[in-house]
Parts: C-alpha cells; structure tokens; sequence
C-alpha cells in the first residue's frame, strides 16, 4: 500500500460509503462511473473471443464447478487443429482477441500452450491473452517467448484467511507473487475478484477494489459468485443474495478507482441479470465484451457455475447478438487489438 495507515483507512472507508449509495446518489455514482469509462476508454467496446480450450483441472477451489473432485464432470481437451479453426475465424467477426482459458494443470500442457500461441501468432492478427493459472516466472517467460501478450488471472479475494479457505492448492501471496511476475516480465496483466464469496464483508469488497488499484492492472475482470450445485459451496448464498444492485456498484466503484483499466462486462453479470447484466455492466463502467467462442460440443461441460449464459448458441450467433447488444446502448466496436492504455501512454 501506498498510502500511510490512516490514509488507507480514509480511502477504504470512503469505497464503503460508496458502495452503500442509494437513491440519487446510487444514480450519480453509475453516471460518474460511465463517464469516468467514456473519458479514460472512449466508446469503443472491445471484443475479446474466449476459447475454453480444456475443463481438466488439477485444482480444488471450492466455488469452481470444474473442480477436479467434481466426478460429474465431463472431461474434454481440444485438439490444437481444433483452437485453430476458432481462432482463424475470430478476426471475421470483429473479435481482435483471443482469450485462451482452461483449468489450472501445470506442466502436463506447458510446451502444447506454448505451441498454440506461436501457431495461433503466426496465422492470425489476434492479441493473446492466456489465462490457466498459477505457473512459475520461466514458463509465464517462455510463453511471453511465443508470443503471449496478455495474462488473466484473478486473485479471487484480497483477504488471506478466506482465499486459504477456499483454496486448498495455493495461497493469496503465491498468487500475488505470480501476478508481480507477470508485471515484471511486462506482460499486460489481468486480475479481479468474485462479488459476495460466502463470508466476505463490505470491507473485504472494498480492499478488492483497493487491491486492483494497487496492483496498477492492465485489465480486471469481477463478477457475482454464483453457488454451484456440485460444489461444498452448493447450500450457500452470495454474501449480497437481494441485494444484486450491491453487482454493479462493485463494478461502478472500481472504474473510479481505476479509470484507466480494461473492464470487462463478464458473463456472470448476464446469469444473475438474464439478457441485460452485461449491457448494464457497459452502461455502468465496463468497456470489453467477452463473447464464447468454444465449440458449442465442449460448452455445457464448462460450467463453472450454474445459469451462465449462451450454452447453445454458436460463436457466430454469440457474435452477431454481440454486435448488435453494443449498437443498442449506442457504443462503437472496438477495431484494434485494445491493448493496455496504460502501456500506450508509456507509463509501464
Ligand atoms: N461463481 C462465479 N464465478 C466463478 N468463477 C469460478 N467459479 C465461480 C462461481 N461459482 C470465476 C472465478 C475464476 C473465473 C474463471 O471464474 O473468479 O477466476
Ligand atoms: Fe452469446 Fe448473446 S453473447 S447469445
């Protein structure tokens, strides 16, 4: 932290007082938030295609509905041929990213990721954006190597005893510590949190919007914790279960707080709010559109939780209601990569 104590305490009581606004000032602060968005970002909503190449995963989180102790799983891995055709298809269809996300199984597909994003580099003008979890500084390097361009990894929550207790494979600090080498390394680096995670406080939402400032990210993605029925956390509820509206004033707070971050409006926002979470997410400080991408075969076997949308449209349906999603609430395409603005502004 940055700040001296009692400046920190000032700072996260102040993200409190926000967050609890209400009434007029509730309006305020989602007008504030988009037009902190409009002058930092533009109009320009970016399209990042996510490939959920792989649902294996070594991990435990107990939210996570891939978890590997969950049997009723239906394990695939695409086959590189099969990225490959997702990927040559993206840049028609205006997506100028991919995102490339799978479980966490470190070492048993390091050298095949790497592959996948010279190949995927070689053939197409897509930026690449990994996102498979913790892995040592050398093969985050190696990928770098290859051509990644962007990583995503999110902390979850920025409290330590709750991250310990919802993860029994990692801790928040080795999760930081890879998120410092990303930094390091100089690759635009993505992080975020879930919303509500059963037992979290106003207080620990407002150290996870403290926590993204600090880190100084390139992109943060949040979203609502949703309980997945096949999880140890299926009996639980969001710590803001009736108060949803709690969603978006997380998102809106964290725009002003880091204005000029990629936000994206993510899928999550759409499970709890069917047909318009993500359009408000872009109404109220998000500026970045993640449309699925996975062979429609492969999607009803990555739920990470329950009612996420889009399960049986095709890339191209999820593409064409994208479009016409961002025309709707008067927003433009983004047509270039949408690189980190703050590495354009040369302040990495
Ligand atoms: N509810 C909401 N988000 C979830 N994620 C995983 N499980 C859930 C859930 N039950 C999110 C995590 C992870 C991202 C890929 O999906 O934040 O980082
Ligand atoms: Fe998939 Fe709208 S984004 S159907």
């Amino acid at each position: 932290m940055i700040e001296n104590g009692r400046e920190s305490k000032a700072l996260k009581d102040k993200v409190v007082s926000l967050l609890k606004s209400k009434g007029n000032d509730l309006t305020e602060l989602y007008e504030q938030a988009d037009h902190i968005r409009k002058v930092h970002m533009g109009d320009e909503v970016y399209i990042r295609g996510i490939i959920e190449f792989s649902n294996i995963c070594n991990n435990d989180c107990l939210y996570c509905g891939i978890r590997a102790s969950n049997h009723l799983v239906n394990r695939y891995t695409m086959t590189l041929d099969e990225i490959l055709a997702v990927a040559r298809e993206m840049p028609l269809r205006q997506q100028t990213t991919v995102v490339l996300q799978s479980g966490e199984t470190p070492g048993i597909n390091d050298r095949e990721i790497g592959n996948i994003i010279k190949m995927i580099k070689a053939e197409t003008s897509l930026a690449v954006t990994v996102s498979v979890g913790n892995r040592p500084r050398e093969i985050y390097r190696y990928w770098q190597e290859c051509g990644m361009d962007r990583y995503f990894l999110r902390f979850e929550t920025s409290d330590p005893v709750l991250f310990a207790r919802l993860h029994p494979d990692c801790t928040l600090y080795e999760r930081l510590d890879c998120l410092y080498a990303l930094k390091e390394l100089g690759v635009q680096t993505g992080s975020g949190f879930m919303i509500g995670l059963p037992g979290e406080t106003l207080g620990t939402l407002a150290d996870n919007i403290l926590l993204c400032r600090d880190l100084d990210l390139d992109m943060i993605g949040i979203g609502p914790f949703i309980p997945h029925p096949d999880t140890p956390l299926a009996d639980e509820k969001n710590a803001y279960a009736g108060e949803e509206e709690m969603f978006f004033k997380a998102l809106a707070v964290l725009r002003l707080f880091n204005p000029d971050a990629h936000i994206p409006a993510t899928t999550a926002f759409d499970a709890v709010f069917p047909g318009e979470g993500r359009n408000l997410a872009l109404k109220r400080g998000a500026n970045v559109f993640m449309p699925n991408n996975t062979p429609v075969e492969y999607r009803k076997d990555y739920l990470l939780y329950p009612g996420k949308p889009c399960i049986d449209e095709s890339a191209q349906e999820c593409s064409s209601c994208v479009l016409s999603r961002i025309e709707s609430i008067g927003r433009k395409i983004g047509l270039g990569p949408g690189h980190s603005v703050k590495m354009h502004r040369g302040k990495k």
